[in-house]
């Protein structure tokens, strides 16, 4: 049933671009339909599209770190104002909810407790509700107003990798519809956006065949104590998820920071020869980034810098460099988790840890 592969893990990681390319553009119900992108299962007209005024994402964990990346993309692209919240705080904090507010609960499971608990809540206020879910006919799949399904297949392994990944690309595409109607973006924008959308898959799977540079690298922290994840924007957000991945199936305490806060706390962390993954895909930010490595490298750190494709300039900066292919700035998460993923894994791999089935872990967390 692992298809040859020593773990889910790894098996559901080599999935990523079936899976991301399923969800782009399901066959049953394509997605990217002459130039335009068209959500038919959404069920949300063009009216209600236009009539939302504030959005709020809300999800655990890993679904929860989609929705930060998801509040730059809405924000940036369809200049719509979006909160993020965890479900377990959102539920009981009596959040404001006025017309014209949609939730959206990312659930791969859908039957995490605090999301389902917070969608209900949601619904009792007589609030929109949107669910992007994986598992088809479950709870919040049902309750929620509208859906939209990630199409990931079956996710056994309790660190998720396709799921976290296909949630991007529904936010993607959600975003993008949300433009199109709203007149955000113009036409040509879209066509390029559409362009490097159907480039992910390919581009995943590039990274991918990586695989033993980065197990040579993560080998050589199999004894780390502490590691960093630091970026701005969406790299702050993939930040979030990398640092989970690795503490939850290797044991190594991490943290994920926005880069601009490290000198108001955590810098006092950095010893000689910390790991601190930068991740830098943001071309108006790589000069605030590159910075922000000096100030960490100064203090002892040791660099491994995930950026695009060319940029010499952070090569020159850092220790060690992994480089993602050129896509739109807003996708960049969708590339740049793989490395990152890949390095947990054989972090996990080499300590000899239970790689899918972490201990004090659950695949389903459906207690509050
Ligand atoms: C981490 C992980 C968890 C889940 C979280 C939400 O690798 O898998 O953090 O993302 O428990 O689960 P779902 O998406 O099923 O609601």
């Amino acid at each position: 049933e692992k298809g040859g592969y020593e773990h889910f893990m790894l098996k559901e990681m080599y999935e990523q671009p079936k899976a991301v390319s399923d969800t782009l553009n399901p066959k049953h119900d394509p997605h990217i339909v002459d130039g335009k992108i068209v959500l038919n299962e959404l069920g949300m007209t063009d009216e209600e599209i236009l009539k939302i005024k504030k959005i709020y994402i809300v999800a655990c964990g890993s679904a929860y770190h989609t929705g930060v990346t998801g509040k730059y993309v809405f924000e940036g692209m369809a200049r719509i104002p979006v909160e993020v919240d965890l479900a377990s705080e959102f539920r009981y904090r009596n959040p404001i909810l006025d017309e014209g507010t949609l939730v959206i609960i990312i659930s791969q499971s859908g039957e995490t407790a605090d999301s389902l608990a917070a969608l209900r809540e949601a619904k009792a206020r007589g609030i929109k509700t949107l669910g992007i879910v994986n598992v088809v006919g479950s709870s919040i799949a049902r309750e929620a107003d509208n859906v939209m399904y990630t199409w990931a297949g079956p996710e056994i392994a309790v660190a998720t990798t396709k799921a976290y990944s296909t949630q991007l690309i529904a936010l993607y595409l959600l975003a993008m519809r949300f433009s199109q109607i709203r007149k955000t973006v113009s036409e040509e924008e879209m066509e390029v956006m559409i362009q490097d959308l159907k480039r992910l898959p390919d581009q995943i799977e590039l990274l991918l065949a990586n695989k033993e540079k980065i197990q040579k690298f993560a080998n050589r922290y199999l004894a780390a104590k502490d590691v960093f994840f630091i970026g701005r924007g969406v790299d702050f957000a993939i930040s979030l998820e990398g640092s989970l991945k690795l503490k939850e199936i290797s044991y190594i305490h991490s943290e994920a920071y926005a880069a601009g806060e490290l000198k108001h706390g955590t810098i006092s962390l950095i010893e000689e020869g910390t790991l601190v993954a930068a991740v830098l895909t943001q071309e108006d930010l790589y000069k605030k980034m590159i910075s922000n490595i000096v100030e960490v490298r100064t203090r002892g750190a040791f660099v491994m810098a995930v950026t695009n494709e060319g940029n010499i300039e952070v090569e020159k900066a850092s220790d060690y460099v992994v480089y993602i292919p050129q896509t739109n700035s807003y996708f960049t998460n969708s590339l740049a988790i793989i490395p990152l993923q890949l390095f947990s894994y054989y972090v996990s791999l080499g300590k000899g840890c239970d790689v899918d089935k972490p201990r004090n872990l659950a695949k389903s967390v459906t207690v509050e």
